[in-house]
C-alpha cells in the first residue's frame, strides 16, 4: 500500500468504456489525434474513488440523534429506545418505491460530485421482505439510470425489527424469514451482489451471523460483515472464517481478529467518518492492520445515523490524520483496495490499460492535498465506463470539457 504509483506529464487515452492507454502526453497525443480532448493540467486525476460501504437508501434525515448523543445518550441507547436504524426502519417502510427512488438519485450524485464511481450501496431500512424488495429495487433502477457503478448488498439482517424483539422464538423466526424467505427472492431475483449482516452485541449474534451468511454463500452470494464496530465479539475472525471479501468498521478489532484477517486476506475496510461522527475517541487500528499485511480499504459508510456525509476525500483526511496512514495508503484504501472489497480488483479501481475508464479529477497540484484541504470539494470531475458522472464547470480557469 505504500506506493501510489504516482506519474507526471502523463496521459490517458480512453476508449468507449475503457482505459485504452497509460503514458507520456505527447505520445498518446500522436497516437490518439482524433481523440475528444479533456485537458487535466495542474490538476491530478485519481482512479474514481471506490465508495465499498454506503446504506445510501432511506427517507428522512436523523439529526436529532446528534445532540441525543451529544448530551449523553449512547447509539445502542438510542436504538433500544426505538431511534436508531428502527427509526430508519419505520420511515422507509411509509414510502414508495418511487420516493425512495427520488430521494435516493441525487444523494448518489452527491457522492459522485466528490470523486466517487463505485458506490456499493445496502439495503437494511426495510426488514421485511415487501420492505427489503423495495430497496434492493431501487438501488436496481438507479444502476439503470447513472453512470457510475452501483453494487447492490442485501443487508436484511441490518437489525431485529421492533416487531420481532419480544423473545428468543421471534428472534429466531427472523432470521428464518431471512433464510427462507427473503433470501431466495433476493437471488432469484438477481437484486445482490452481496450480503451482510450487523453482527454486534445487542444485535446479530456470531451464531445468527453465522446461519445467515452461510446460507447467503450457498445462494451464491458474497459475503461482508459489519463487525466489531462498537465492541469486540468475534466478528473479524468470523468474517475470516468464512472468506468474507470484507470486514468492515472493526474499531474494536481484537489482536486476534487482526492476524485472522492477515491470514485470509480479507479486507479490512475502515470508516473513520462514523467514528467521528459518533464521537468515539477510539477509531480502527489501521496501523496495526496494515504492518499485519491485512488489506485496508476507506469508506463513507453514507448513511442517515452515523455518518451522514458524500464526502469521500474527507476520509482520506481522517485516513492519514486520525488513522495515521500515508496520503499514498489513503488513496490506494479508497481506490485499489475499496475494489478488492467488492470483488472489482481487476475492473476498475487503477489507472490502467483494459481497465473500466473510472477517473476523478482534483483540483490539486500533488496527490497529498486530497487529504490535506479538509471538508473541500475539491473534485472537478468524475467519469465512470468513460461517462461523465459529474462534471463541475463553475472553477476559476478551468473549462475542461470541450
Ligand atoms: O454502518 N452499524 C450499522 N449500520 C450503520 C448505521 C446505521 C444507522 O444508524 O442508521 C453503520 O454505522
Ligand atoms: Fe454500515
Amino acid at each position: 500500500m505504500r506506493e501510489a504509483g504516482i506519474m507526471t506529464g502523463a496521459a490517458v487515452a480512453v476508449d468507449g468504456e475503457r482505459i485504452a492507454a497509460v503514458g507520456p502526453q505527447a505520445r498518446l497525443e500522436r497516437e490518439y489525434r482524433a481523440a475528444t480532448r479533456v485537458e487535466c493540467a495542474h490538476m491530478v486525476l485519481t482512479p474514481g474513488l471506490v465508495d465499498s460501504h454506503t446504506h445510501a437508501i432511506f427517507g428522512r434525515a436523523r439529526y436529532e440523534e446528534q445532540e441525543q448523543r451529544a448530551a449523553g445518550a449512547g447509539y445502542m441507547e438510542i436504538a433500544r429506545r426505538g431511534g436508531g436504524i428502527h427509526a430508519s426502519v419505520a420511515d422507509l417502510r411509509s414510502r414508495t418505491e418511487d420516493d425512495l427512488y427520488a430521494l435516493a438519485l441525487p444523494r448518489i450524485r452527491r457522492l459522485a460530485a466528490y470523486g466517487s464511481t463505485t458506490i456499493e450501496i445496502k439495503s437494511g431500512y426495510g426488514l421485511s421482505v415487501e420492505d427489503e424488495l423495495k430497496s434492493l429495487r431501487v438501488i436496481s433502477r438507479l444502476s439503470k439510470a447513472v453512470p457510475m457503478r452501483l453494487v447492490p448488498t442485501w443487508l436484511g439482517a441490518h437489525e431485529i425489527p421492533l416487531e420481532y424483539r419480544g423473545n428468543d422464538e421471534l428472534r429466531r423466526e427472523y432470521v428464518d424469514l431471512l433464510i427462507h424467505e427473503l433470501l431466495p427472492v433476493v437471488v432469484a431475483e438477481n437484486l445482490a451482489r452481496f450480503a451482510d449482516v450487523f453482527c454486534e452485541p445487542g444485535v446479530f449474534t456470531i451464531q445468527e451471523t453465522r446461519a445467515i451468511l452461510t446460507a447467503s454463500r450457498s445462494a451464491g452470494l458474497g459475503l461482508k460483515l459489519h463487525a466489531d464496530e462498537l465492541e469486540p465479539n468475534g466478528g473479524a475472525e468470523l468474517a475470516a472464517e468464512l472468506e468474507a471479501v470484507s470486514a468492515d468498521h472493526l474499531a474494536a478489532i481484537s489482536e486476534t481478529g487482526t492476524a485472522a484477517l492477515a491470514k485470509s486476506g480479507t479486507v479490512a475496510t475502515l470508516l473513520p467518518g462514523t467514528m467521528f461522527f459518533l464521537g468515539r475517541e477510539r477509531q480502527a487500528p489501521a496501523r496495526a492492520l496494515i504492518d499485519a499485511g491485512v488489506p485496508v480499504a476507506l469508506a463513507t459508510d453514507f448513511n442517515p445515523g452515523t455518518s451522514p456525509t458524500a464526502n469521500f476525500p474527507l476520509m482520506l483526511t481522517l485516513g492519514v490524520s486520525q488513522l495515521r496512514m500515508s496520503a499514498a495508503e489513503a488513496l490506494i484504501a479508497g481506490t485499489v483496495n475499496g475494489a478488492a472489497a467488492l470483488g472489482l480488483v481487476h475492473e476498475t479501481g487503477r489507472i490502467a490499460e483494459g481497465f473500466s475508464a473510472d477517473l476523478a479529477l482534483f483540483d490539486a497540484q500533488d496527490v497529498r492535498e486530497i487529504p490535506y484541504w479538509y471538508g473541500d470539494r475539491r473534485c472537478r470531475g468524475t467519469w465512470a465506463r468513460g461517462m461523465p458522472c459529474h462534471v463541475r464547470e463553475e472553477s476559476d480557469n478551468l473549462n475542461f470539457l470541450r
